[in-house]
């Protein structure tokens, strides 16, 4: 394993990725075509991928099958593509340039930019109920109740609630935390989570120190989320850069400053792996890509 280089091993993930999200989302011929192939805009063709790396290399931990993790990849990344169409909207960020590209409502319609969003998050909860992910039936129903949480108002969407109630408003640091392990790190945390359970049962104690790291990684994958939007160029991130000043936002960097929000990034880095280092080579890919999610420019 130690012999491909993890860029070798992301890429193979992206593409694995790739694929079986265009196989599982519906043809764009298909009716209602419009909105198929507004779906298959806004999941294809873009994206880091960061949620489906992280299931693959959680399933690593505990030797799960690819293709058991495929399933569980795509269900996330179908999420997250849901909440980032929704939260372009005029009414949550009014954001025009997604991925390099117009965002949903911008290339399609509002209407169909909500729609999209509500096929995509049933499509995930079909897809990871459609096959086996794991050996024990009354586990995987207990994956899909916990992706449900990750996604609703007790996860992603509450988050984002807080979000949007929070411009103009100055956040302590433990509501800011509070915000950003909701909006950003409940699928995040969940990516670890899911992942890790399609594959042999894992100890009491090893489940919850990678839970804890599935924590930090979710913190810190937003906190470097709001350096970039204040720090890289709009060509470069593939969205509209200084949107968070523009709207108001509340950030890591409005309330601390850069120099210092990249600090507590590098500490919960180091948490992390630290965490990790107690998995020996069967993390080494989950610590090199929480190395990539802090020393990433996009
Ligand atoms: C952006 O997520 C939105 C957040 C939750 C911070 P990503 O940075 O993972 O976006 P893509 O999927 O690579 O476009
Ligand atoms: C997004 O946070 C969180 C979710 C989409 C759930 P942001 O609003 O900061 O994400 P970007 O910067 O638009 O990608
Ligand atoms: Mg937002
Ligand atoms: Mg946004
Ligand atoms: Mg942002």
């Amino acid at each position: 394993m130690n012999a491909r280089s993890f860029n070798q091993w992301m890429s193979d993930i992206q593409e694995r990725t790739e694929a079986a999200l265009d196989k599982t989302l519906p043809a764009a011929a298909l009716a209602p075509a419009r909105l198929h192939e507004a779906m298959r805009y806004a999941v294809l063709d873009g994206g880091k991928r960061v949620r489906p790396l992280l299931v693959h290399a959680a399933g690593q931990i505990s030797g799960a099958a690819p293709e058991r993790l495929d399933r569980v990849a795509c269900a996330l990344e179908m999420i997250h593509a849901y909440s980032l169409v929704h939260d372009d909207m005029p009414c949550m960020d009014d954001d025009v340039l997604r991925r390099g590209k117009p965002t949903v409502h911008v290339e399609f319609d509002e209407a169909t930019a909500l729609l999209v969003g509500d096929a995509l998050q049933s499509l995930a909860f079909q897809h990871l109920a459609d096959a086996p992910v794991c050996d024990d039936p009354r586990q995987q129903i207990r994956m899909i109740r916990q992706l449900a949480q990750a996604s609703g108002s007790r996860g992603m969407a509450g988050g984002q609630a807080i979000d949007l109630a929070s411009v103009g408003v100055q956040l302590t640091l433990a509501e800011l935390e509070f915000m950003h392990i909701h909006k950003t790190g409940a699928l995040i945390r969940a990516s670890i989570a899911l992942g890790v359970q399609c594959g042999r049962p894992l100890a009491e104690e090893q489940l919850s120190s990678l839970d804890h790291v599935g924590k930090v990684i979710g913190l810190l994958f937003q906190v470097i989320d709001d350096i970039l939007d204040a720090e890289a160029d709009t060509a470069t991130l593939g969205k509209t850069a200084g949107k968070d000043a523009a709207n108001d936002k509340p950030t890591y960097v409005s309330l601390l400053g850069g120099t210092r929000a990249r600090e507590l990034a590098a500490e919960m880095c180091q948490d992390a792996l630290e965490r990790l280092a107690a998995f020996g080579d069967d993390a080494l890919r989950l610590r090199e890509l929480t190395r990539f999610i802090v020393n990433r420019q996009f």
